[in-house]
């Protein structure tokens, strides 16, 4: 079972599934916890590259090529391997970012990038997505106030930017009904982790 988490920025993800995970694993199931971009040592030299916020330059189809170029060295390296395994693999971030940040947000189309990744990933879809849902104005300022994570280039872009994220992530959770579950990542932080156990639960058990 391929699992991702999606999302804005901010939005307490990490938190939840990682609370989710513990409880999963208590349960005996194998998790292999991953994200993207990175997760390799390849992968993560992309992601170096891709974040960084000295590269005002890059130019956005650069940008959307090394997101998908550091998930197909992810999915060789570590994914498939796994999923082969029989190991539930859990990764944060996957193919909805590319489409809601490089396709929606930065405008260069749904369908461009999903052919890209389609060649990246050879049609890898996961079997679960979890999009928590935030508005962007409560999610910048949940980063502001959080000092321990880093800025990075994307975090940098302006509130509209964050706006087109948003309204693509719930485009593309109407257009995969069948794989996407939407959390209301408003919630305080016992809530949002009780329903993302609930959901994968309740997916790994069907
Ligand atoms: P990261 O620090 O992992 O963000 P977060 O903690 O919010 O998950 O940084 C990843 C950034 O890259 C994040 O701003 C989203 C962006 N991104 C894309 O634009 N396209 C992609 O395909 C992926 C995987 C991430």
């Amino acid at each position: 079972m391929f699992i991702t988490i999606e999302g804005p920025e901010g939005s307490g993800k990490t938190t939840a599934v990682d609370t989710a995970v513990k409880e999963l694993e208590k349960m005996g199931y194998q998790i292999v916890r991953t994200r993207e971009p990175g997760g390799t040592p390849i992968a993560e030299q992309i992601r170096n590259v891709i974040l960084d916020k000295n590269n005002t330059a890059m130019d956005q189809r650069t940008e959307a090529l090394l997101y998908a170029a550091s998930r197909r060295q992810h999915l060789v390296e570590k994914v498939w391997p796994a999923l082969k395994e029989g190991k539930i693999v859990i990764c944060d971030r996957y193919l909805d970012s590319s489409l809601a940040y490089q396709g929606g947000a930065r405008g260069l189309g749904i369908d461009n990038i999903l052919s890209v990744n389609n060649f990246a990933t050879e049609g890898t879809f996961p079997d679960l997505t979890l999009l928590f849902d935030l508005q962007p104005e409560l999610g910048l300022a949940r980063i502001a106030a959080n000092s321990n994570r880093e800025v990075n280039r994307l975090d940098l872009e302006k509130l509209d930017f964050h706006r087109k994220v948003r309204e693509t992530f719930l485009e593309l959770a109407k257009r995969y009904p069948e794989r996407f579950v939407v959390i209301d990542a408003s919630q305080n932080r016992e809530e949002v982790a009780k329903k993302t156990l609930e959901v994968m639960l309740s997916r790994i058990c069907k």
